[in-house]
C-alpha cells in the first residue's frame, strides 16, 4: 500500500515557525510597551464579521470589497466575512460596547490575522497579520501628530531600517466631491489610455483610478490633478497644523500628494510607511483619519484615526534578533532507572521558572550531549549510575566543556535546586 499523500498548507496561507514567531513576539511586545505610553489599551475583536460591516465601511468599489474578501454564507443564511482589516471591527466594537458614550476618547490597539484573497508573492499573503492602533473622539491635529510620533517611535524601537513616512491629505466630505468631479473630467479626457476597470471606476468612484496598478493607467494618473490642490480651508488648516506639530518634534516624513489609500473611509490625513527593501509590496503600514466612519456604521458622529502595520513585512525590515536562546539546561537520563529521578528534577526546576529540556534514556552519553548541544542549552544535567548512587547529578557546562560532578542534589526541594542551578548558570539567569 502506498503511504498516504501529504497535505500542504493552502496557497497564500503560511506557517509562522518558531524562529519567525520569536521575532514577531519581539515586535508585539514592543508595540504593547510603546503604545501603552500613549494611552492605548488592547482590544481583541473576532476574525469573523457580518459581510455588510466591510461592504459599508471600506467602500464597495475598493479592490478589497470587490474581489478580495473571504465571504461565505453561514448555515442560517447570514453572509459572513473573514476580516480583511480590523478598523471596521474596532469601530463596530466601539459602538456596540457603548464606548462611544462611556469612553468617547478611547485608544485601542490590536494584533492578529487578516484575510485578503490577493495574488500571493513575497510580503503578500492571503492570511497576514497586523498590529494596529485607533484613536476615537479627537478631531484636532494634535491627535494626528501624536499618532505619527508614536508610529515613528515604534519603528525606531524595533529597529526598522530604511523606512520612510509619507503623508498626504485626502480632503473631507466638503472638498473631496469637488475634486472627484475634477478627476472625473480629467479621466474622461484620457479615456483611451485607461483600462476597462478604470472606465467603470470613473462612473462609480473616480478616486479609485488613482491606485490602479495597470501600467498605462499609472502613466495617466501621474498627470492627474491631486487632492492637495483642491483642499478646502478647514482641511488645509488641519494639514498645516499637523505638519507644524511634526516639525516641532522633528519627525522625518515626506509629503506625497499622490498617496492614496486602498480603502474608502479616509478623510484628511492619510499616510503610509514605505520600506526600501521590500520590492513591489513596499508598504509596511498605513493609516489615516476616518471621521465619518463611526456615524456611517450607525454610531454617534465621533471622529477617528489610526494605522496598521503588516507583521510579515515589518519582520523583513526590522533586523532579526539573535537566534532565540535555548533552555537553561537539558536533563539527560543515561539509563532506564534514571528516568524517574531525571523527570522529577526537570519538573521541579521548571516549576521554579527555569527552561529545562528533558531527553529520553537509552542513548550513549555522547549522543545525549550532542542532543543538548543542538538545543543550544547552556548546561547538561547528567543522571547516570554513579549519580543515582551518590544522589547528586553531574552538571556539564556545554560552552566551556567542563564537568561539575555531584553538583545538584537529586532529592533537594525545588527552591534550593533552582537556587543551585542559578548559581551554576551564573548571575543574570
Ligand atoms: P492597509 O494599508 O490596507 O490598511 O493595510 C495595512 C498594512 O497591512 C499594509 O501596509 C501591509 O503592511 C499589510 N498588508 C495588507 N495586505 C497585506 C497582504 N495581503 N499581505 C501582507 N501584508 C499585508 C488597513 O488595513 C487599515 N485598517 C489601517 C488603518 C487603521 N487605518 C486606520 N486605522
Amino acid at each position: 500500500m502506498s503511504p498516504p499523500a501529504t497535505i500542504s498548507a493552502v496557497k497564500g496561507f503560511r506557517d509562522v515557525l518558531p524562529d519567525e514567531a520569536g521575532r514577531w513576539r519581539v515586535l508585539e511586545d514592543a508595540a504593547e510597551r510603546v503604545f501603552s505610553r500613549y494611552g492605548f489599551e488592547e482590544v481583541r475583536p473576532p476574525v469573523v464579521e457580518r459581510t455588510e460591516l466591510f461592504a459599508r465601511s471600506l467602500g464597495d468599489t475598493t479592490d478589497v470589497v470587490e474581489k478580495e474578501m473571504y465571504s461565505f454564507v453561514d448555515r442560517d443564511g447570514t453572509s459572513l466575512t473573514l476580516r480583511p482589516e480590523a478598523t471596521a471591527s474596532v469601530v463596530r466594537a466601539y459602538i456596540e460596547a457603548g464606548l462611544a458614550q462611556r469612553e468617547p476618547a478611547a485608544r485601542l490597539y490590536y494584533r492578529g490575522p487578516m484575510f485578503r484573497r490577493e495574488r500571493p508573492q513575497r510580503g503578500r499573503y492571503r492570511q497576514f497579520h497586523q498590529i494596529g492602533a485607533e484613536i476615537f473622539g479627537r478631531d484636532d491635529a494634535l491627535a494626528d501628530a501624536e499618532l505619527l510620533v508614536m508610529l515613528t517611535r515604534y519603528l525606531a524601537a524595533v529597529g526598522a531600517r530604511e523606512t520612510r513616512l509619507e503623508v498626504n491629505s485626502v480632503g473631507d466630505a466638503r472638498c473631496r466631491p469637488v475634486y472627484r468631479e475634477r478627476l472625473r473630467d480629467f479621466g474622461k479626457r484620457e479615456l483611451a489610455a485607461l483600462c476597462p476597470d478604470c472606465h467603470r471606476r470613473l462612473d462609480r468612484n473616480p478616486l479609485r483610478i488613482l491606485d490602479c496598478k495597470v501600467e498605462g493607467c499609472r502613466a495617466v494618473v501621474a498627470r492627474a490633478p491631486v487632492m492637495l490642490d483642491s483642499l478646502c480651508d478647514a482641511c488645509r488648516a488641519h494639514l498645516d497644523e499637523v505638519r507644524a506639530l511634526l516639525a516641532q518634534e522633528a519627525v522625518p516624513y515626506t509629503m506625497n500628494a499622490r498617496l492614496v489609500r486602498g480603502l474608502d473611509y479616509y478623510c484628511r490625513t492619510a499616510f503610509e510607511v514605505v520600506a526600501a527593501g521590500l520590492g513591489a509590496q513596499n508598504a509596511v503600514g498605513g493609516g489615516g483619519r476616518y471621521d465619518g466612519l463611526v456615524a456611517a456604521l450607525g454610531g454617534p458622529d465621533v471622529p477617528g484615526l489610526g494605522f496598521a502595520l503588516g507583521l510579515e513585512r515589518l519582520a523583513i525590515v526590522a533586523p532579526a534578533e539573535a537566534a532565540a536562546p535555548g533552555p537553561h539546561a537539558v536533563v539527560l537520563p543515561l539509563e532506564a532507572r534514571a528516568v524517574g529521578p531525571a523527570f522529577a528534577l526537570a519538573t521541579r526546576l521548571r516549576d521554579e521558572g527555569l527552561a529545562i529540556g528533558l531527553e529520553p534514556a537509552g542513548r550513549s552519553l555522547k549522543a545525549l550531549l550532542r542532543a543538548a548541544d543542538r538545543r543550544r542549552a547552556r548546561l547538561a544535567v547528567i543522571v547516570g549510575e554513579e549519580e543515582l548512587r551518590v544522589g547528586r547529578a553531574t552538571v556539564r557546562d556545554l560552552a566551556r566543556h567542563e564537568d561539575r560532578p555531584q553538583a545538584l542534589p537529586l532529592d533537594a526541594a525545588a527552591p534550593e535546586l533552582a537556587q543551585q542551578m542559578r548559581t551554576l548558570l551564573g548571575s543574570g539567569s
